[in-house]
């Protein structure tokens, strides 16, 4: 995990982080106040984007990160996935914090979509309008991850 600026991110990357920063307003979280966005960027720039969706039952909370995964599955895009951009605010204050980490979940989710790829997935994430943020990867993240395709000879899909 290395901190990168703002500056430092490609056009196309940096236009999906503040694609993701305007779609914060559209975050669902009257338990916790914590907006979470995530923005998926294809190849072609296109950019499909997820907010958190808080349950009244807690648990059943959907991050950010699986929620543009999910859209990007349903459109029949997440082939073409490039990059993951990550913003996040406080919904009732401006005050500054460190960049959000992706919970344990969304890391398994991330480290699949990358076995998937067969290619590692650059993440990278902001707080609010912050000019530092961090710059990591899907494996980076979770390494060791757990896999079907390790236990290949025994996946009844086979
Ligand atoms: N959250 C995300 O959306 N992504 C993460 O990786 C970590 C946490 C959300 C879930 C919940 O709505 C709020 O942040 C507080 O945990």
């Amino acid at each position: 995990m290395n901190p990168i600026l703002r500056s430092e991110l490609d056009s196309n990357t940096r236009k999906a982080l503040e694609l993701a920063e305007t779609t914060l307003a559209n975050s669902h979280c009257p338990h916790s106040g914590l907006c979470v966005s995530a923005g998926l960027l294809l190849e072609d720039g296109q950019v499909i984007t997820g907010i958190n969706y808080e349950s009244d039952s807690y648990g059943l909370t959907l991050c950010a990160e699986r929620t543009a995964l999910s859209r990007a599955q349903a459109k029949g895009v997440i082939e073409k996935a490039m990059a993951i951009v990550i913003s996040a605010r406080w919904r009732a204050n401006a005050s500054a914090s460190e960049p959000l980490t992706p919970c344990g979940a969304c890391r398994q989710w991330l480290s699949e979509l990358s076995h998937r790829l067969g290619r590692d997935l650059p993440v990278y994430s902001f707080w609010a309008s912050e000019e530092s943020g961090l710059s990591t990867t899907a494996r980076e993240l979770l390494p060791g991850s757990f896999s079907l395709d390790q236990h290949e000879p025994d996946n009844p899909t086979n």
